[in-house]
C-alpha cells in the first residue's frame, strides 16, 4: 500500500483524486485542505463542487480508501507521494501584478512538506505553474538540512470542468514530466504505474519537466485562442450577414483546422484560460520576447471585447437604454454542467448592465450561490431566482449566457406571454431555436448571425 496525499481540495483535487482512488483500491488516498468548510462539505452529502457523476464516485470510495482531512502536517508526514493542487491565481500585487502567477500558496506548501517529512517523497505538481517552477520547488524541498531527497514531477491536469469525471476516466493523454536522472526516471515510472491502473500505457506520455510545465499553459492558450478567433469572426458576421455557425462548420471540415472549439459565444470564462494566458504573456516578457507576449495577450483582449460587445449590443438594441428595465440573465456559471462562476462572462455582462442601471435577475440551476459570492457588493443589487419562468416574468429581455440544456427545453411561448413587450432575447450561446422564438414574437439577437427582429418591419 502506498499513502497518496493531495494538498488542495478544490475543483482539481476534489474531482481527480476520487477517480484515482476508485481505480487503485490497493492504495490509501487523503485529500487535505486548510479550508475547514470545504473539507466538511466533502465529507457530507452536499459536495462543494457540482460535477456530473462525481457524487457517485465519492460515495463509492469515501471512508474506504479515500479520506478528507484538515490535518495537513500529519498527512504530509505519512505520505509517499504528494500531489499539490493548491490555487495559483494571478498576482494582484508587486512585480508582475495582473499577469504573473501568485506562487505564495505553492511555496508555502513546499516548505510545509519539507518541514514535516522524515522520509523521502515524490512531490507532484498538479497545479498549473510557470515553466521552471519545479526548479524552485526542488531547491526549497531539498535544502531541508536533513539529507532527505525529494523528486519533483510535473503532472498537469487537462480536465475540463463539466466533464471532469469523463475526462479523468478516459483521458486523451496523461502527461508526466520529470528529471532525466536515475531517481527522476524512477519517480516518473512510479507515477506512470499509478495511472496505468486504468489508463492505456500509450496514452501516458512522459517529457522533461519544463516541457510538461509549459504544455499546460500552451494547451490552455491554444484552446482559448480558438474561441477568440471564432468570436472575432462572429463580430464580422454580424456586420455582413454571414452566419458564424455556417462559417465554423465550413472551415471545421478541413482536417487541418478541425471542428472542435469553434462555437462562437459571449466569451470564454473559468478560472484558468485568462490566468494561464496572462502567465504565458508574463513569461514571454520576462524572457525578452515582447512580440510573442503581445500575440498571446490579444486572445484575452478579444475575449474582453466580445463580452463588452454583447452587453453594448443589448443596450443599443433596447433603444439605447436599459435603466430601470428588468433583464433576466439565463445562466451564471462560466459554462454548462458546473457551478463554477470564476471569470464567468455572465457576471461580466451582469456588471455592465448594472452599470447601465438595469434591474438584473439571474437564474441558474447550480451556480447561484457562487454567483452571489463572486459579485460581492453588487450582489445586493441583483435578484437570484432558481426558477427561470419566475426570472423572466415581467422582464423586458432575456440574455442567455450559459448553455445549460435546461434552458433549451423551456416553454418559450409561456415565457413570451409573461414578458413586457417588445420582448428581447439575446442568445449569447446560440443555444436556442431562433426562428421559432422569432415566430413567437421575440426580437432575437444571436451571436454572429443576423438579428431576427420585428422592430424594423413596422
Ligand atoms: N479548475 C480547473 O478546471 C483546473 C484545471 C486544470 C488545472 N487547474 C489548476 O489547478 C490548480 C487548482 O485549481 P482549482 O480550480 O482546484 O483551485 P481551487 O481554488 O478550487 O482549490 C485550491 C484549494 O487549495 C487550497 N489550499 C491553498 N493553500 C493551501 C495549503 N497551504 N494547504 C492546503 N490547502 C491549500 C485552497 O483552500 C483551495 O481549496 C490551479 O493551479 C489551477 O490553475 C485547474
Amino acid at each position: 500500500m502506498t499513502n497518496i496525499l493531495c494538498i488542495g481540495a478544490g475543483y482539481v483535487g476534489g474531482s481527480t483524486i476520487p477517480i484515482v482512488a476508485s481505480h487503485c483500491p490497493q492504495h490509501r488516498f487523503i485529500i487535505v485542505d486548510i479550508n475547514e468548510e470545504r473539507i466538511a462539505a466533502w465529507q457530507s452529502d452536499d459536495l462543494p463542487i457540482y460535477e456530473p457523476g462525481l457524487d457517485e464516485v465519492v460515495r463509492r470510495t469515501r471512508d474506504k480508501n479515500l479520506f478528507f482531512s484538515t490535518d495537513v502536517n500529519r498527512h504530509i508526514a505519512e505520505a509517499d507521494i504528494i500531489f499539490v493542487s493548491v490555487n495559483t491565481p494571478t498576482k494582484t500585487f508587486g512585480r508582475g501584478a495582473g499577469k504573473a502567477a501568485d506562487l505564495q500558496y505553492w511555496e508555502k506548501t513546499a516548505r510545509q512538506i519539507s518541514e514535516n517529512s522524515s522520509f523521502s517523497k515524490i512531490v507532484v505538481e498538479k497545479s498549473t505553474l510557470p515553466v521552471r517552477t519545479a526548479e524552485a520547488m526542488e531547491r526549497i524541498l531539498n535544502s531541508n538540512g536533513s539529507g532527505l531527497h525529494f523528486d519533483v514531477l510535473s503532472n498537469p491536469e487537462f480536465l475540463a470542468e463539466g466533464t471532469a469525471v469523463r475526462d479523468m476516466e478516459n483521458p486523451d493523454r496523461v502527461l508526466i514530466g520529470g528529471r532525466e536522472t536515475d531517481s527522476g526516471r524512477k519517480a516518473v515510472e512510479t507515477l506512470v504505474e499509478l495511472y496505468a491502473n486504468w489508463v492505456p500505457r500509450e496514452r501516458i506520455i512522459t517529457a522533461n519537466l519544463w516541457s510538461s510545465e509549459l504544455s499546460k499553459l500552451v494547451a490552455n492558450a491554444f484552446l482559448a485562442q480558438r474561441i477568440s478567433s471564432i468570436n472575432a469572426i462572429s463580430a464580422l458576421c454580424e456586420k455582413t450577414e454571414a452566419d458564424v455557425s455556417e462559417v465554423a462548420y465550413a472551415i471545421g471540415l478541413d482536417n487541418r483546422i478541425g471542428k472542435y472549439f469553434l462555437r462562437a459565444s459571449v466569451g470564454f470564462g473559468g478560472s484558468c484560460f485568462k490566468k494561464d494566458i496572462l502567465n504565458l504573456v508574463y513569461l514571454c516578457e520576462h524572457y525578452g520576447l515582447p512580440e510573442v507576449a503581445s500575440y498571446w495577450e490579444q486572445v484575452v483582449a478579444m475575449n474582453e471585447f466580445q463580452e463588452m460587445r454583447f452587453a453594448s449590443k443589448m443596450v443599443a438594441s433596447m433603444f439605447n437604454t436599459v435603466a430601470g428595465k428588468k433583464i433576466a440573465l439565463f445562466g451564471a456559471a462560466f459554462k454548462a454542467n458546473t457551478n463554477d462562476t470564476r471569470e464567468s462572462p455572465a457576471l461580466e455582462v451582469c456588471r455592465a448592465l448594472l452599470e447601465e442601471r438595469a434591474e438584473v435577475i439571474i437564474t441558474d440551476p447550480h451556480a447561484l450561490e457562487n454567483a452571489r459570492d463572486d459579485l460581492g457588493e453588487l450582489a445586493a443589487r441583483v435578484v437570484f431566482e432558481p426558477d427561470p419562468y419566475a426570472a423572466a416574468k415581467g422582464a423586458h429581455a432575456i440574455a442567455l449566457l450559459t448553455e445549460w440544456n435546461q434552458f433549451a427545453e423551456l416553454d418559450y411561448e409561456q415565457i413570451y406571454g409573461s414578458m413586457i413587450k417588445p420582448a428581447f432575447l439575446f442568445d449569447g450561446r446560440n443555444l436556442l431555436d431562433h426562428s421559432k422564438l422569432y415566430e413567437l414574437g421575440f426580437n432575437v439577437y444571436p451571436i454572429g448571425k443576423p438579428a431576427l427582429t420585428h422592430l424594423h418591419a413596422k
